[in-house]
C-alpha cells in the first residue's frame, strides 16, 4: 500500500473530520450504532475513505483477544485462545513465555482484523481485594514492567499495536471513574509509574491508555504533567495516548493534555448530562481555548502509529488464526505459572495412586475473570476433565456425583445468568455435599484427596472481605476439615487446589492440607495444567508475584478503597512506597506465603556469587545446581538492600531475576543478572538519588529464602 503522507493528509482534512478523528466512533454493536467491523471489539476510529484512512479496530485484553465468537447469520466461529490471567503469567517469571503469549495474541488480533490490542495492564497489586488484580501482574513494579515489556514485544512483532494501561494509579474498582487517588510523587515514581516506564523504555509500545481515576486532583486523561511531561518529555514516548472507555470529564482538556484519542466516543449515549466529546472540542475551538494546531498535533500523533497497523497496510486477514498452536502456548504458560505453596510428601501423585476430587470448582473451573478481561475460547478444559483426560486415577464415582449435583443445582435455583459484557453471574454452589460417613467411605478406596477452592472477580467491582470471597465459606471449611479428618486418620494425603485470581485467606485452614497447589485462573487448558502438575509430568516452577498475607489486617493499604465509606471520593495511598513485600519485610510482618515463594519437586543449590562493576553497571553471576531427583526450573531472584542515609528505604527491593532452563538432576547453570547502578536509586521527592554507602546484594529462591549475599560500596 502507498505510504501515507501524514502532513498532507492532515492538511486535507476538514475541521469536522479532525474533530471526529480524535474521538472514537462510539460504542459498537449497540442498538444505536452500526455493527463494528469486528463483532464484539471494543472500539474503532473514524474511516475517511477520501483520504485513504480505513477503520482501525481496538479490542481487549490481557488474557486473550476479546471479540464475540459468533455472528448472526454466520455459521463460522471466531473464538480466541484463553490464556492464563496476567497474575499467573507473572508467576512464570519467564520473559520468553510472556513474549510467546504476546505473539500468539498479536497473531489472533491480526488474523481477526483487529489492529490495537488493549493489553497489557500494569497496575499494581496494592490490595488483595482489587477486583481486577487478576488482570495485573504483580505487587512489584520491576516484575510487572519486565513481564509487560516481553508481552508487548511479542504483540508488536506481529504488526499489532499493544496498549499499556491503565495509566496510572488505578488500583481499585470502587468508584474508579471518579475517585481521586492521592499519592506521593515518590510512591508514584518508584511503584506505580515504574512498570510503565520500564515498558516504554524496553518495548516502545505504540499506545498507552490513561486511567479512569483522578490523580492528586486531576483526571489522568486530562493531566498535562502525566501525559506530556512524564510520558513524553521524560520517557520519550512516541506513540499515542487514549482514554479508558468514557473516562474523564472534559474532552478539550484531554486534547490539550495530549490524550490524543477519546474512546470509545460519543459518550452522550451513556452519560446524558454531557455533550458529545466532538461538541466539547468544537466549542473549545470556537472559544479559542483550544487551537486548531493543537488538534492537528493529536491527529498526527494518532496517524503516525495507525499507519503501521494491518488496516492501513491493507492486510487481508484470514479469520483463522492458528488456535491449535496457541493452545499449546497457553498450556506452556500455565504449566510454568502454577505455584506449589505447600508440600509435605503429598505430591507428586503416582499415576496409580487413587484419589478423589472434591469441590464444585472441579466442574465450574474459573479460567479467568469477568469484564473486559474475559475471553471466549473454543473450549475450556475444567479441572476434573483434565485429570480424567490425562488418565490419572481419579475417583469416577465422586466426579460423576459432582457432575450430577451441579447440573441439578443449576437447573433449579442456582442458574448462571449474564450481566454486562456477557459476564457470568454465578450464585455460589453449596460445598457441604458429603457427610463424614460418606467421606469416610470415599477415603476407603482412595489414597489422597483434592479439595478445589474457586473464586471469580472482575471489572467494575472490588472483592469483599467476606466468606465466599476473601475468606472460605462455612461449607468450604466443613469440607476441608472433614476430608482432612477422614483421610489423614488413615495416613492418606490431602491437597488443596486454589483456583483464584488474587490472594485469599489461607492461614486459618492451611493445616487441613498436606499440600497446596495454586493454579490461579489458568485459561482454557486449566485441567491439563493441574493434572500434569499433580502427577509430576510438570515440575512446578511458578513463584508468587504477590504476597499472601496471614490476615487481611496485615495489609498496609488499609485506606482501600477510600473515604467516605462505601462511596469513596478519595483514596489516599498513605502506605507510600511500602507496598507488598516492601512493607512486610521492612516492618517485620510474617506473611502466609511471601513474595517470590514457590516450591518444586526438586531442590536447588546456589553457589559462586560474583559481583562485578562494569562501567555504569553491576553484573551479578552465580550458579544454580539441581540437587534433587527430578528435572526442574528455578527462578533466582536478586534483591538489593540499600543503605539508608538521608532517604528512608524498604529493607530490600527486587532488582533482577532469571529463570533457569530445565535442569536435569545434578545439572548446573550459571546465571547472570545485569543492572544499571542508576536503577538502584530512590526518588527523593525531586529526583532519583543513588545514596553513597554499602549495598548488600542478595540472591535467593524467594524474598525470604536468601542463598547468597555479597556487598559493594557505591
Ligand atoms: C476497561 C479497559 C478496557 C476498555 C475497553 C474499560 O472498561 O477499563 O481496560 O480496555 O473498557 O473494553
Amino acid at each position: 500500500m502507498e505510504k501515507i503522507d501524514i502532513k498532507k493528509v492532515v492538511s486535507e482534512m476538514t475541521l469536522e473530520e479532525k474533530i471526529h478523528f480524535v474521538v472514537g466512533v462510539g460504542m459498537l454493536d449497540h442498538k444505536d450504532n452500526p455493527k463494528g467491523k469486528v463483532y464484539g471489539a471494543a472500539g474503532e476510529t473514524l474511516e475517511i475513505e477520501r483520504l485513504g484512512i480505513p477503520r482501525v479496530v481496538f479490542a481487549d485484553g490481557p488474557a486473550g483477544l476479546r471479540i464475540y465468537p459468533e455472528r448472526e447469520g454466520d455459521s463460522k466461529t471466531y473464538h480466541a485462545t484463553a490464556f492464563p490471567v496476567e497474575t499467573m503469567l507473572a508467576s512464570t517469571w519467564n520473559k520468553e513465555i510472556l513474549s510467546e503469549v504476546g505473539k500468539a495474541m498479536g497473531e489472533e488480533a491480526r488474523e481477526y482484523g483487529v489492529d490495537v490490542l488493549l493489553a497489557p495492564a500494569v497496575n499494581i497489586h496494592r490490595n488483595p481485594l482489587c477486583g481486577r488484580n487478576f488482570e495485573y501482574y504483580s505487587e512489584d513494579p520491576l516484575l510487572s514492567g519486565e513481564m509487560a515489556a516481553s508481552f508487548v514485544e511479542g504483540v508488536q512483532s506481529q504488526g499489532i499495536a499493544a496498549c499499556i494501561k491503565h495509566f496510572v494509579a488505578n488500583e481499585q474498582e470502587t468508584n474508579r471513574m471518579t475517585v481521586d487517588t492521592i499519592v506521593s510523587e515518590r510512591a508514584l515514581r518508584e511503584i506505580y509509574l515504574k512498570p510503565f516506564e520500564i515498558v516504554i523504555e524496553k518495548a516502545r509500545p505504540w499506545t498507552v491508555m490513561s486511567s479512569y481515576n483522578r490523580l492528586n486532583g486531576f483526571y489522568t486523561s486530562q493531566s498535562r504533567w502525566l501525559l506530556i511531561k512524564v510520558l513524553r518529555e521524560e520517557w520519550g514516548f512516541e506513540g499515542f495516548a487514549m482514554t479508558d472507555w468514557f473516562g474523564g470529564d472534559n474532552a478539550a482538556e484531554q486534547i490539550k493534555a495530549a490524550n490524543d484519542l477519546i474512546m470509545p466516543g460519543k459518550s452522550y449515549q451513556v452519560f446524558s448530562h454531557r455533550n458529545s466529546e466532538a461538541d466539547e472540542i468544537r466549542q473549545a475551538l470556537e472559544s479559542k481555548e483550544l487551537s486548531e494546531e493543537e488538534l492537528d498535533e493529536r491527529v498526527k500523533s494518532i496517524l503516525r502509529v495507525l499507519i503501521n497497523t494491518p488496516a492501513f497496510q491493507g492486510f487481508e486477514y484470514s479469520d483463522s488464526p492458528d488456535l491449535n498452536a496457541h493452545a499449546k502456548v497457553s498450556y506452556r504458560a500455565g504449566s510454568e505459572g502454577a505455584v506449589l505453596l505447600k508440600n509435605e510428601e503429598a505430591l507428586p501423585l503416582s499415576s496409580e495412586t487413587p484419589f478423589a476430587v472434591f469441590g464444585t470448582g472441579q466442574i465450574e473451573t474459573i479460567r479467568g475473570g469477568t469484564g473486559s478481561g474475559e475471553t471466549h475460547p473454543k473450549y475450556s478444559i475444567n479441572l476434573i476433565d483434565g485429570i480424567i483426560e490425562r488418565n490419572l486415577n481419579a475417583d469416577k464415582q465422586v466426579a460423576e456425583f459432582y457432575r450430577n449435583a451441579i447440573r441439578a443445582f443449576r437447573e433449579k435455583n442456582y442458574k448462571i445468568t449474564h450481566g454486562q459484557w456477557n459476564e457470568e453471574i454465578r450464585p455460589q454452589l453449596p460445598e457441604n455435599l458429603f457427610s463424614i460417613e460418606e467421606l469416610d467411605k470415599v477415603s476407603e478406596r482412595n489414597d489422597a484427596a483434592l479439595v478445589v477452592i474457586s473464586r471469580i472477580s472482575g471489572e467494575g467491582k472490588d472483592r469483599k472481605l467476606e466468606k465466599g470471597d476473601y475468606c472460605l465459606t462455612d461449607d468450604e471449611i466443613e469440607l476441608s476439615r472433614g476430608v482432612s479428618e477422614v483421610f489423614r486418620k488413615k495416613g492418606k494425603k490431602t491437597i488443596a487446589v486454589l483456583n483464584v485470581g488474587s490472594p485469599i485467606e489461607i492461614e486459618s485452614w492451611r493445616n487441613y492440607f498436606d499440600a497446596i497447589v495454586l493454579v490461579w485462573q489458568p485459561g482454557q487448558e486449566s485441567g491439563r495444567i493441574l493434572a500434569d502438575v499433580i502427577c509430576g509430568a510438570v515440575n512446578p516452577s511458578g513463584k508468587l508475584p504477590t504476597t499472601f498475607p496471614k490476615e487481611y489486617s496485615d495489609v498496609p493499604s488499609s485506606s482501600f478503597p477510600g473515604e467516605p465509606g462505601d462511596d469513596p471520593t478519595v483514596v489516599v495511598y498513605d502506605e507510600g512506597i511500602y507496598v507488598g513485600y516492601r512493607y512486610f519485610d521492612t516492618f517485620g510482618v510474617e506473611p502466609s506465603f511471601e513474595f517470590g515463594f514457590g516450591l518444586s519437586y526438586t531442590s536447588f543449590d546456589y553457589n559462586e556469587l560474583s559481583i562485578e562493576r562494569k562501567a555504569g553497571n553491576l553484573v551479578i553471576s552465580f550458579t544454580v545446581k539441581n540437587t534433587g531427583a527430578a528435572a526442574g526450573k528455578e527462578v533466582a531472584q536478586l534483591y538489593v538492600r540499600a543503605p539508608r542515609v538521608r532517604i528512608d528505604k524498604p529493607y530490600q527491593v527486587l532488582k533482577g531475576f532469571q529463570k533457569t532452563r530445565l535442569l536435569e538432576p545434578g545439572e548446573t547453570q550459571r546465571l547472570e543478572i545485569s543492572l544499571a547502578i542508576r536503577d538502584l536509586g530512590s526518588f527523593d521527592g525531586y529526583r532519583w538519588v543513588v545514596e553513597e554507602g554499602q549495598y548488600e546484594l542478595v540472591v535467593g529462591s524467594s524474598s525470604r529464602d536468601i542463598r547468597l549475599a555479597g556487598r559493594i560500596r557505591l
